[in-house]
């Protein structure tokens, strides 16, 4: 009795996992079955790709350091691959021809995903003067600041929240006309926290939610945390753009600047949040990543005092013109953003036309990834990929623009600032504040790590975004006149 029992229920459970096991085969085979299906009329299939799981597709596999999934699927399936997340298809592009022709060449079909809105008109509606001296001003200040802070080498700080500042006033100045004074000023901290968290939102991890409906009603940290960001964006920047209208409708002369150009242009679309954080972010962390990693090489870092002292010397700062006459520094940054970009996946373009290339076939609505982590670290472009070395840049003299738009995409420096319509518009502008800022700090300080204290350059927090985990460094003025700048 017992027996017979046990074994009906036996019988039961094992109906029931062999059930189980059916519909879950089947429902792989169906979904794989489905996404093999995808050709163009001539039989040409979709790159080929991980398989990923049904359902949530390859997403479990890219939550931590997706750069390096993707790149060890770069190797394993080639320099064009597919990959799945939900229902969502992505293709992934690690060449850098490959990446020309379908981004630059075949470009009308890849619309951005969101609209770059502001930024073209942004540039234009501005002053190159007032630009140019606002990034002056702010560089200088930033050598005044971190010496002030540092008690002239005295005590070990840490520069993020100064970089952060400096870069975050040259992006109020030319949005709203305003600036901040010291690191406590609570839209400072404010404003940091949300490009770290912007930082940490960004990449096609995060945008997965968006994609995958099902993803969308399971209570999800990236989404909350998204909608919780954007709201941020919306009360922190907004309010700057209704404080200026304020000041208009008073009648104040308020000097050109985004949002007033906004305002006056009655726009519907507002003032792209992306785009001035990307601005934002994108000097933040090459200045950031630069006090980060100069200390951890002091040989490096001795060359290029050398080079100023010899091209420069110590009677003035550094200004945009040396830049041709200090090719090491110039080096030095290329290198920085070639090893620790802050996008490693990219900003994703969508594809609005279906298209063949190469006999692969891309449906309409892909989103395109562009690599960048492969491409950066390409043993035959970047000999010992892994090693920070800025001699490998020494006779490319370009800037980052330049050499986005060389013909032959094998001479390109990197890929920090995308490529094809999703180019960061505002390049012109990332770089002059990326060089002023790195120069004037290599220009004043020895920076030094604290003993104790070792920095970590492997670690970072966030996702697809890289912000460095928190460190402090000793900036020891490298001679008498650092105090007297101004
Ligand atoms: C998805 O990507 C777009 C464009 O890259 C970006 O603007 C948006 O903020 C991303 N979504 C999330 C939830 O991060
Ligand atoms: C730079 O140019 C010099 C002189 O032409 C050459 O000797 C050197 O190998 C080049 N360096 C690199 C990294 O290309
Ligand atoms: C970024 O994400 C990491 C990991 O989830 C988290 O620990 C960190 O606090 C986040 N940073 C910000 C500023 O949100």
């Amino acid at each position: 009795m017992f027996a017979s029992l046990s074994m009906i229920a036996h019988s039961v459970r094992n109906t029931l996992l062999i059930t189980s096991v059916a519909i879950y085969t089947l429902g792989i085979a169906y979904w794989y079955w489905s996404v093999r299906r995808l050709r163009d009329r001539k039989g040409n299939p979709i790159p080929n790709g991980p398989v990923g799981l049904p359902i949530v597709g390859c997403f479990p596999f890219l939550t931590h350091y997706p750069e390096h999934v993707v790149d060890k699927w770069a190797k394993e399936y080639g320099p064009l691959y597919s990959l799945w997340l939900g229902n969502q298809l992505f293709i992934v592009v690690s060449d850098p021809i490959i990446a020309k022709d379908l981004f630059i060449l075949n470009g009308s079909p890849f619309l951005p995903e969101k609209k770059c809105s502001s930024s073209p008109r942004l540039y234009s509606a501005l002053e190159e003067s007032r630009i140019h001296h606002t990034v002056i001003c702010e560089a200088t200040v930033l050598v005044q600041e971190l010496y002030r802070y540092g008690k002239a080498g005295e005590f070990p700080i840490n520069p993020q929240p100064h970089i952060g500042r400096n870069s975050l006033n040259n992006m109020l100045m030319l949005a709203f006309w305003i600036r901040t004074e010291g690191t406590e000023n609570p839209l400072v901290k404010m404003a940091l926290r949300l490009s770290r968290e912007f930082m940490n939102c960004t990449g096609p991890t995060s945008n997965l939610t968006d994609f995958l409906p099902l993803l969308q009603r399971i209570p999800n940290p990236s989404t909350a945390r998204a909608k919780r960001l954007r709201q941020a964006m919306i009360e922190t920047y907004g309010g700057l753009v209704k404080d200026v209208e304020a000041r208009m409708q008073k009648g104040d002369d308020i000097p050109d600047c985004v949002a007033k150009y906004c305002l006056l242009n009655q726009e519907k679309e507002q003032l792209s949040d992306f785009d001035v954080l990307t601005l934002c972010a994108a000097f933040m962390i090459g200045g950031v990543e630069t006090a980060t990693i100069i200390p951890a090489y002091p040989e490096i870092q001795a060359k290029a005092h050398e080079e100023l002292d010899r091209v420069v010397g110590h009677d003035r700062l550094p200004t945009v013109e040396d830049e041709k006459d200090l090719p090491y520094i110039h080096a030095i940054i290329k290198e920085v953003e070639r090893c620790y970009n802050p996008f490693w996946l990219g900003t994703p373009h969508m594809n609005t036309q279906e298209l063949t290339y190469r006999g692969q076939y891309i449906p309409r609505n892909t989103v395109m990834v562009l690599n960048c982590y492969t491409l950066h670290h390409d043993p035959v472009r970047y000999p010992d990929p892994f090693a920070f070395k800025p001699e490998r840049y020494i006779n490319d003299s370009y800037s980052s623009y330049e050499s986005a738009n060389l013909g032959n995409p094998m001479e390109r420096d990197h890929w920090t600032f995308g490529i094809g319509r999703r180019i960061c518009t505002g390049m012109l502008f990332a770089e002059r504040e990326i060089w002023l800022g790195i120069s004037h700090m290599l220009w004043a300080f020895r920076m030094e790590q604290t003993p104790g204290e070792p920095i970590n350059l492997k670690d970072y927090d966030g996702f697809s975004g890289r912000s460095p985990v928190t460190f402090h460094v000793r900036m020891i003025p490298r001679h008498e006149k650092v105090v007297e700048v101004q």
